[in-house]
């Protein structure tokens, strides 16, 4: 079941391969950040802006934002999401990224997003140029590199000097004494964001320090810093060992929390994984299972370019049959029909026996599963479905064949 729906039922009527999203979870997980305590000494202004790149449905924004989400943005298509579902949230936008374009940068300035992560000295000259010519005044935060070091997959650190993201931390002041000279840009705060599926709190307050300790300096030189944007990052657990998000958002709060201190700092926060990811699950059909060598491979109708994580990061995820039968366990690959080796969710994992034509379901895919799917082989990308009790909505139908040649020309 995903609550109240039934997941054989779904796949009956919606086919194969397709995510199912619990809207409660959501909903719940976003709950959880709204109502931490993110300061002992009592009540601190915060803003959760949910990330959307981690799942960019239209109907899971719509549902954040009518909650009062804000959002954390990465380029001019999510922008247009944004606006698209939830006019009144993009005054709560924050826009992050290395690669802004004056495009993007005109549009978020024209929606009036509350601030600019800004990632480098050439980006915060462009902003300055674009909200001139627009006649505008850009609030920003320089995105510092604090160089902390986060356990997590190497392709998901993002916080330490070799990594692309930011500004050296060293080398943020003088570049807010040299913007205050600019008339368009209006320095409102410093950002963070240190990687991504970070199960420690201690890299996650460590950053904190550093951006306190940088905030400090910055209002004693004269800039009026409001907003402290911490970024996202808390990781899950996707062993399905018994977790409990609310403790796990509390630890995370009460971490960083304390660092603001009476600051008076309106805190940003930027989850995605967090809200999302437990939240939904890839239904797939097993369409075979067939043996190599020693090997045992379950072929499903669902493939890397419909959830690409395993593939991509190693990443874990649980595989459960829909229907639990009796029978002894087997050791078997979870893979699909892209051609690739790389086209697996599972190696050599122990699971209940599954014959072909029955369902399984991939746990814990609401994070940056469909929103890293491809077209990879000519494949249509899975429809998706919003249960809200037991109801489900297709949210987003399935791609056809023809659709997908309907850019093309010869
Ligand atoms: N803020 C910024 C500036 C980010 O770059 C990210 C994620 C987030 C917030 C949200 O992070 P989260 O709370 O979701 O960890 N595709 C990878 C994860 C990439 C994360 C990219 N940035 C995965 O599937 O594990």
């Amino acid at each position: 079941m995903c609550d109240g729906a039934g997941l054989a039922e779904l796949a009956e009527e919606h086919g194969t391969p397709l995510y199912v999203y619990s809207a409660e979870q959501i909903v719940y997980r976003y709950g959880l950040f709204e109502a931490a305590t993110w300061n002992s000494m009592g009540e601190r202004r915060h803003t959760v802006c949910y990330s959307v790149k981690a799942n960019s449905s239209l109907a899971i924004l719509k549902l954040l934002g009518d909650r009062g989400a804000g959002f954390d943005i990465v380029s001019g298509g999510e922008l247009a999401r944004v606006r698209k579902v939830c006019k009144p949230a993009l005054k709560r936008v924050v826009f992050s990224g290395v690669g802004k374009q004056a495009w993007e940068i005109d549009a978020a300035l024209k929606a009036g997003i509350l601030i600019f992560n800004v990632e480098s000295e050439a980006e915060l000259a462009l902003l300055g140029e674009r909200a001139a010519k627009l006649g505008a005044k850009a609030r920003f935060a320089l995105r510092v590199n604090p160089d902390v070091f986060a356990e997590t997959h190497p392709y998901i650190s993002t916080g330490m000097s070799e990594h692309k993201f930011g500004i050296e931390i060293g080398l943020a002041r003088a570049i807010y004494r040299r913007a205050a000279k600019n008339k368009s840009l209006n320095a409102a705060g410093v950002s963070v964001h240190i990687g991504s599926q970070i199960r420690s709190v201690e890299p996650f307050r460590a950053a904190m320090e550093r951006v306190t300790g940088l905030i400090a300096e910055l209002r004693g030189d004269g800039h009026r810093i409001r907003y402290v944007d911490a970024g996202g990052g808390l990781g899950i657990d996707y062993s399905d060992a018994a977790f409990d998000p609310a403790a796990e958002v509390a630890r995370y709060a009460a971490a960083i929390g304390p660092v603001l201190g009476d600051t008076g700092l309106h805190l940003l926060l930027e989850p995605g994984r967090f809200i999302v990811a437990q939240a939904g699950g890839l239904l797939t059909r097993v369409l075979y299972v067939k043996k190599n060598g020693a090997k045992t491979f379950v072929v499903t109708d669902a493939g890397m370019n419909d959830l690409i994580r395993p593939s991509l990061y190693q990443g874990h995820h649980e595989i459960l049959p829909v229907t639990l039968r009796s029978g002894a366990e087997t050791t078997v690959d979870v893979v699909g029909p892209v051609c690739e080796s790389a086209d697996f969710f599972a190696r050599d994992r122990v699971m209940g026996a599954v014959k072909p034509g029955e369902l399984v379901i991939v746990l814990d895919a609401g994070a940056y599963g469909m929103s890293m799917s491809s077209n990879y082989n000519s494949r249509t990308r899975p429809a998706e479905v919003l249960v809200k009790g037991k109801k489900a909505r297709v949210v987003r139908r399935r791609e056809t064949v023809k659709e997908l040649m309907g850019m093309e020309s010869v």
